[in-house]
């Protein structure tokens, strides 16, 4: 089969850096490290919920417990400063990774993206949206964002719209054009879409947000992990990702906004952390980006997650992109070689790494469950974007994500599963 060198990059020492890629799985489930023996390879493709993380990633938050845990911004003790210090560079690499020219003011920790986008409909959305206005969404949303904004339209009385996705599954960019007006007060799209891979024009979209007087928000946790990103090439206004997906720890996630409206925007939560001063009648808020990071921060996580953006710029993130596509057009062009097999969003050559599909006659959990017993972990269901299988005519479907350290014996080992549950279920 294929050879390393077909790759865009070097999939073998990277493996190296993942032990769990050599666990295997299998028997009952029991608690982690203890039970039967497992006898099967493991075939890890569900990496766009969350991808697995490198002993570099796991050194650095260890060295964090092990050599200066402590909490930041409280102490002038020497540990306290060292994770200070710490987590402050983490906001400024983060930046850089992301072209964020603002540095860790325009960089605020979340939990991961949900987080991200809450923080902007409680802190922007509640006070700024009303009767009148007009939220434009695309059908193809993760629920992170649908869901956020379809009950911010419920508190606030404003419009949510959806920019239509045709039959390819990508936006129809004249209905967005035409749902776009002056009533229009954000545009939320997503980036990469986590069900169909599509790549959406961001940048023009923010085009045409900003032209009818909108914001932008772009929910990056599909695109971040897998191709170089610029946010200020983009011009958006808000974009969001998790580490988790990007070889980081859970537990963290990243809200970019222009500085100018970070400096509007009013607190999400209050507590520690993010005030100056305080009186038994009035508070005032901390700089930028603390205003929106209440209480103890996500210290050992951001430790992680500047570790995870080293461990992938060092990589290459063009080299990363070339790959997800490379495998991504692979399994699209050997699940297409069946007829009954569904695939969904547009052809493989222009894709972001994932592909969604349905087996004929088989349910996708069905599917997953003996895609398990072959070592394969996909996910089946909905992927959060329910309204979108609505529209798709199906109920679930079965997605295989990719990562930097896939091969393509992996979406062999997939495509022999697929087989498998054919003859299975006849
Ligand atoms: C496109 C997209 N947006 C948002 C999210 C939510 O990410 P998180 O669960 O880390 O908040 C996901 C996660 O699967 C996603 O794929």
């Amino acid at each position: 089969m294929s050879t390393q060198e077909q790759y865009p990059l070097d999939v073998e020492s990277i493996r190296e850096d993942f032990p769990i890629l050599g666990r295997k799985v299998g028997g009952d489930v029991t608690a982690p490290g203890e039970g039967p023996d497992h006898s099967t390879p493991l075939v890890y493709l569900d990496n766009a919920a969350t991808s697995q993380t490198p002993t570099q990633v796991v050194d650095a938050i260890v060295d964090y417990y092990y050599g200066y845990n402590s909490n930041v911004h409280r102490g002038i003790h020497h540990l306290s400063q060292e994770a200070s210090v710490a987590y402050e560079e983490a906001h400024d690499r983060v930046a850089e990774f992301v072209g964020a020219s603002g540095g860790r003011e325009e960089i605020v920790f979340t939990k991961n993206t949900t987080e991200a986008m809450n923080l902007v409909a409680y802190a922007w959305g509640l006070s700024e949206l009303g009767p009148g206005d007009r939220v434009v969404l695309t059908e193809m949303e993760h629920h992170a964002s649908l869901v956020t904004w379809q009950q911010i339209g419920k508190r606030t009385g404003a419009e949510v719209r959806y920019v239509r996705v045709d039959d390819e599954g990508r936006l129809d960019m004249d209905h967005a054009r035409e749902l776009i007006d002056e009533s229009t007060r954000l545009v939320s799209a997503v980036h990469i879409s986590n069900t169909l891979g599509t790549v959406n024009p961001v940048a023009e979209l923010a085009d045409v947000a900003h032209d009818a007087g909108a914001f932008i928000f772009v929910d990056g946790a599909q695109a971040v992990p897998t191709r170089p990103v610029d946010v200020e090439a983009l011009d958006a206004d808000f974009y969001a990702f998790s580490g988790h997906k990007m070889c980081g720890p859970t537990g963290i996630g990243v809200l970019y906004a222009k500085r100018h409206i970070l400096e509007a925007m009013g607190p999400y939560l209050y507590g520690g952390e993010m005030i100056r001063k305080v009186t038994y009648e009035e508070s005032t808020w901390e700089d930028l980006p603390w205003k929106f990071e209440a209480g103890t921060p996500p210290i050992a996580q951001g430790v992680g997650l500047r570790a995870a953006v080293d461990y992938l710029d060092e990589i290459g993130m063009e080299n990363v992109r070339k790959h997800e596509e490379l495998l991504a057009e692979y399994a699209y062009d050997r699940l297409a070689e069946y007829d009954d097999v569904e695939i969904y969003g547009p052809p493989g050559d222009d894709r972001g790494g994932l592909v969604a599909f349905n087996l004929d006659g088989v349910h996708a959990h069905d599917l997953s469950s003996i895609l398990n017993d072959h070592g394969v972990a996909i996910r089946a269901g909905d992927h959060c974007t329910q309204p979108l299988h609505d529209k798709l005519g199906v109920a679930a479907s079965t997605r295989a994500s990719f990562y930097i350290y896939n091969e393509r014996e992996e979406i062999d080992a997939l495509i022999d599963a697929v087989d498998d549950a054919r003859a299975l279920f006849g």
